[in-house]
């Protein structure tokens, strides 16, 4: 999986990698079911991630403006790294065009309701209000929104935009994980469910996890030590991408 990830130019962090994985990983032990959608795909990184960890279902929506590149570049690319990854793009899952814009409807017509939802879109505030909302509208009972780039300072506005929506539903939504880059949010129904699949993960015991409380609610942080950090990045400029995992298998 890190091998396939690191083939693709992206942003996923290690630790989010084994995050979309344990929960996505729990849902289907669960039987709970619903399609995955992500808004900013860019070229795939983590789009084939969400696609290799939910088969053999095949309901991955990517939605972006592909319009990063001239002549169509950034969307070629994007189906040029299905290919070699043995992952091929179904087209009839790509909406391109601006999320902000996006009729829910369009959605649930593809993939029905969403279990798993990145939005890793455009990052000022007015994206992350209307894909908040885009996406609380077609969220499974069970779903999680994952935002990316929250308390990174060079967005501020997703920060801004992601406490809204918790403040504006706060009867409904809660945060119930944090890493360095990215906010999980469900239904508080679910939010004890989902902490829990989140402290008891296999794959999050190299983490440090510790309990915060944000706008009402308890989230697991989980913490990437900086030795693993660099031993992770060396492995990687050493070329060595396949014992890269190594730096986040053995706690
Ligand atoms: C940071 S990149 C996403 C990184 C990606 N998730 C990955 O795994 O590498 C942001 C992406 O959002 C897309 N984007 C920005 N504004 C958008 C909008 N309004 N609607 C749809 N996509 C948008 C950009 O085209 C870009 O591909």
């Amino acid at each position: 999986m890190f091998r396939d990830l690191q083939r693709i130019d992206g942003y996923i962090d290690p630790p989010d990698a084994l995050v979309f994985l344990s929960l996505i990983g729990r849902q289907r032990q669960e039987n709970l079911l619903g399609g995955l959608a992500e808004i900013g795909v860019y070229y795939g990184r983590s789009y084939f991630l969400l696609r290799k960890i939910s088969a053999p279902d095949s309901n991955v929506l990517a939605i972006d403006l592909f319009d990063i590149e001239e002549n169509d570049a950034q969307y070629q690319r994007f189906l040029d790294n299905g290919r070699s990854l043995g992952i091929p793009v179904d087209e009839e899952l790509v909406i391109s065009g601006d999320s902000t814009r996006l009729d829910p409807q369009a959605i649930i017509d593809k993939i029905g309701h969403v279990r798993f939802f990145s939005i890793d879109g455009g990052h000022l505030l007015r994206h992350v209000l209307a894909d908040s909302h885009l996406a609380e509208s077609v969220l499974a009972d069970h779903g999680i929104i994952a935002f990316d780039d929250t308390f990174n300072p060079a967005w501020p506005e997703v920060t801004i935009g992601v406490s809204d929506f918790l403040r504006r539903n706060s009867d409904t939504f809660s945060a119930f994980c944090m890493t360095k880059y990215k906010t999980y949010v469900c239904r508080r129904d679910f939010h004890d469910f989902y902490r829990a699949a989140i402290s008891e993960a296999l794959h999050l015991r190299p983490f440090e996890h510790a309990e915060m409380d944000f706008l009402g609610s308890k989230v697991i942080r989980l913490h990437n030590p900086l030795n693993r950090r660099v031993a992770y990045e060396l492995l990687q400029r050493l070329g060595m991408s396949a014992l890269s995992e190594w730096a986040y298998r053995h706690g």
